[in-house]
C-alpha cells in the first residue's frame, strides 16, 4: 500500500507504517497549501488523546487567517486508505486515520518485523539510524571495598537501558564497567587486611568481606594517624608496580569481579568489558600532563599540580598529588584518551549521578583544551538521587542486598493469594524477576534528573503504574494462546481479514499505540530519557486491561473473527515485549 505515496528523507514505511500515514497527511497539506511536502510533514504532530495526527496551523505562517487556510484542506475532501476525517478546531486541525486500513497496516508490520526470521529486516520498532556508528557506554562502576549505593543502581539500570537502545538503533555498542579498583583506599585496605583479612571470609564474599575491612581499618585510622601514612605508603607502592603490594590486590579485585557478574546476570546487565581506574596506563596520564603543561593550565600548589578551569566557571582541580600518586580526576583523562584509541568512538557516554557534573564537566573541558577533535562527543548522561532505598533489616550496603529484598517483599506479596501462589510453577524465580521488574520500573518511570523516594509498598504493587502491573500484563497476553489452543498457530497475516477489529475502538487504540512504537525508540535516543519507554509501556498494558472484556476471543465462534483478535492479541505483546526487553526486563510467560 506504501507504494503510492511519496518518499520523504528520514521517513522509512518499511520500518514504521505510520510514517507512510504522516506524509499522506502532508500530502493532502501541500495539495492544498503552499507548502513543500517537507514542510508540511514536518508540521504534522501526535495529536491529544483520541487524535491520531494534529497540525498546528500558525506554524506554517501562511498568509491569510487560519480559518480560510483550514478551508482549503478541508475542502472537496474526500476519505481515503490513509485518512478518513479532517476536522477543524481553531488553529488546528485533526486528521483520523483510516482504522481499517490502519489496523491492518500496522499489525501486519509488527508481526512481518516481529516473526520473519531470519532476514536481515531489523525488529519491529528498531531502526538502523546508527548503522556504522561507534558507541562506548560506561555504566555501573562501583568501587570495590565501599558500598554499592542507590547510585550505581540508577546508573546500572539506565545505562543497561542505553546500551539496548544504542543497539536497536544500529549502533555498534561497546559496554564497560568502570570500577573504581584503585586509589588510596587499596593502601587502607592493604594495611587493614593484614590485620582483620580473611581468606575464607574473602572467598565466602569478597565484596562483602573487603567492605568490613575497610570499615574496620577506617576505624583505626581515627584513633590513629599512622594507619593513613601507612595506608599511603603502600598505595605509593602500588603505583609504582611493586609486585608484593600488588599480589593481593589482585586477588580482591578478581573475586569482586566474579560476585558482581552473578548479580548483574540476575539483573539482566550485561558488559563487554570490566575496565577499571587501575587500568589507567600511566604513561597515558603523564603524557597528558606533559601536555596540559605545555598549554600552560597547570599550576603548582604546595607540590600538588593543579588545573585551572576558573576560566570555565569549573574551579580548579588536582591533577597530581604531592607524592606523585595520581587521583580520579586524571585517571579519567587519560582513560578517556586509550579508551580513544582503543575503540575509535563516534560517541562515548558516561553514565554518572549529577552529583558528579562537575567533575565530568572538567575533565570533558580538559579534553577539549587538549583540542581532542573526540572530546566534542562525550556525553554525559546524569540523574538526580535516590531516598529511601533500605531494607527491612537497615541501610542498604550492597547490591546482593537489594535483590533479594526485591524478591522476598515481591514473595510475600505473591503469597497473600494463596491459590495463585500454589499455581506458580517457580515461585522463587518468578518473585524475583517481579521484585527486579518493580525496582527497574521505579528507577525509570520518571525524568532521570528528578530524585525520587524508593518505595517498597508501590513496587510490589500489581495495580497502577508499577512493573507487576506490566509483567502481569505480559502474562496475560502470553496466555490467551494456551487458552484457545485451536487458534494456535494462527494464519499467515496475509490470510487473516482484520476488518472486523474496526468496529472495537479498543482496538484502534491499542493498533495505533503499536505503530508509534518505533517513534518511542527514536525520541528515547533523542533525549536518553527510559521514561519515555516506561510510559509507552504503561500506555499499552492501559489499553490491553480496556480492551479485554469488550474485545473477547474466548467463545468467539465466528473463526474469522477469532483470529483477528487473537492477532491483535499476539503482535500486542510481541510490542510490549520488545518494550520490556530494551529497558532490561525480561518478560514473564507465566506468573
Ligand atoms: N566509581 C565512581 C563512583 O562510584 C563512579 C565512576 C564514574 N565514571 C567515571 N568515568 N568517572 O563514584
Amino acid at each position: 500500500m506504501t507504494s503510492s505515496i511519496p518518499q520523504l528523507p528520514d521517513t522509512d514505511p518499511s520500518s514504521c507504517v505510520l510514517d507512510a500515514y504522516r506524509i499522506a497527511i502532508a500530502k493532502r497539506l501541500s495539495e492544498t497549501l503552499p507548502l513543500t511536502l517537507q514542510k508540511a510533514y514536518d508540521g504534522v504532530d501526535y495529536g491529544k488523546k483520541g487524535e491520531d495526527f494534529t497540525v498546528a496551523l500558525p506554524r506554517f505562517r501562511l498568509p491569510g487567517k487560519v480559518d480560510e487556510v483550514a478551508a482549503k484542506v478541508i475542502e472537496n475532501f474526500q476519505p481515503d486508505e490513509w485518512i478518513s476525517t479532517i476536522v477543524h478546531d481553531k488553529a488546528f486541525l485533526h486528521f483520523k486515520l483510516n482504522t481499517e486500513s490502519m489496523i491492518h497496516d500496522i499489525l501486519t508490520q509488527v508481526h512481518a518485523l516481529t516473526h520473519l526470521t531470519p532476514s536481515k529486516q531489523p525488529e519491529y520498532g528498531t531502526n538502523l539510524t546508527g548503522k556504522g556508528k561507534k558507541v562506548v557506554i560506561e555504566y555501573s562502576s562501583p568501587n570495590i571495598a565501599k558500598s554499592f549505593h542507590v547510585g550505581h543502581l540508577r546508573s546500572t539500570i539506565i545505562g543497561g537501558f542505553l546500551a539496548n537502545l544504542y543497539k536497536a538503533c544500529g549502533w555498534e555498542v561497546t559496554s564497560l564497567n568502570y570500577l573504581g579498583d584503585w586509589g588510596t583506599q587499596f593502601g587502607m585496605i592493604a594495611t587493614g587486611y593484614e590485620k582483620y583479612g580473611s581468606q575464607e571470609e574473602l572467598e565466602k564474599d569478597a565484596i562483602k568481606h573487603l567492605f568490613d575491612v575497610y570499615v574496620k581499618v577506617n576505624k583505626d585510622a581515627e584513633a590513629d594517624p599512622e594507619v593513613k601514612v601507612e595506608a599511603a605508603r603502600w598505595f605509593k607502592r602500588m603505583e609504582d608496580g611493586d609486585e608484593s603490594a600488588l599480589k593481593n590486590w589482585r586477588v580482591w579485585r578478581e573475586l569482586s569481579v566474579k560476585k558482581y557478574e552473578g548479580e548483574y546476570e540476575r539483573l539482566n546487565i550485561h558488559f563487554d568489558e570490566y575496565t577499571g581506574e587501575s587500568m589507567v596506563g600511566k604513561e597515558s596520564m603523564d603524557t597528558a600532563l606533559k601536555r596540559l603543561e605545555e598549554l600552560g593550565l597547570i599550576a603548582d600548589s604546595n607540590g600538588a599540580k593543579i588545573v585551572d578551569l576558573k576560566k570555565y566557571k569549573l574551579e580548579s582541580a588536582v591533577v597530581r598529588k604531592k607524592d606523585g600518586t595520581s587521583i580520579y580526576l586524571t585517571r579519567d583523562i587519560g582513560g578517556a584518551i586509550e579508551r580513544y584509541e582503543k575503540y575509535k568512538f563516534d560517541k562515548m557516554i558516561y553514565v554518572v549521578s549529577s552529583q558528579q557534573d562537575l567533575h565530568l564537566a572538567q575533565f570533558f573541558k580538559v579534553l577539549d583544551l587538549m583540542e581532542f577533535p573526540w572530546a566534542k562527543n562525550l556525553v554525559h548522561v546524569n540523574y538526580g538521587l535516590v531516598q529511601g532505598m533500605s531494607t527491612r533489616k537497615g541501610t542498604v550496603v550492597f547490591l546482593d542486598q537489594i535483590i533479594k529484598e526485591a524478591a522476598s517483599v515481591m514473595h510475600d506479596q505473591m503469597m497473600k493469594n494463596e491459590d495463585k501462589y500454589n499455581a506458580v510453577e517457580d515461585p522463587e524465580t518468578v518473585s524475583r524477576e517481579i521484585g527486579i521488574t518493580g525496582v527497574k520500573i521505579q528507577d525509570m518511570a520518571a525524568k532521570r534528573i528528578n530524585n525520587y523516594t524508593f518505595n517498597w509498598d508501590r513496587m510490589k504493587s500489581f495495580e497502577g503504574d508499577t512493573g507487576p502491573y506490566l509483567q502481569y500484563a505480559h502474562v496475560r497476553l502470553a496466555s490467551i494462546g494456551r487458552k484457545n489452543p485451536h487458534l494456535i498457530p494462527l494464519p499467515p497475516p496475509s490470510q487473516i481479514d482484520t476488518t472486523s477489529l474496526s468496529s472495537y475502538s479498543q482496538a484502534r487504540e491499542i493498533a495505533f499505540l503499536l505503530g508509534t512504537y518505533p517513534d518511542v525508540v527514536k525520541v528515547a535516543l533523542k533525549t536518553h530519557e527510559p521514561s519515555g519507554v516506561v510510559t509507552f509501556a504503561f500506555r499499552l498494558a492501559h489499553a490491553i486491561s480496556s480492551a479485554w472484556d469488550v474485545v473477547i476471543v474466548k467463545g468467539e465462534e465466528d473463526l474469522e473473527k477469532a483470529r483477528a483478535k487473537m492477532f491483535l492479541y499476539e503482535c500486542t505483546r510481541d510490542v510490549l515485549g520488545s518494550a520490556l526487553r530494551l529497558l532490561s526486563i525480561r518478560p514473564l510467560e507465566r506468573m
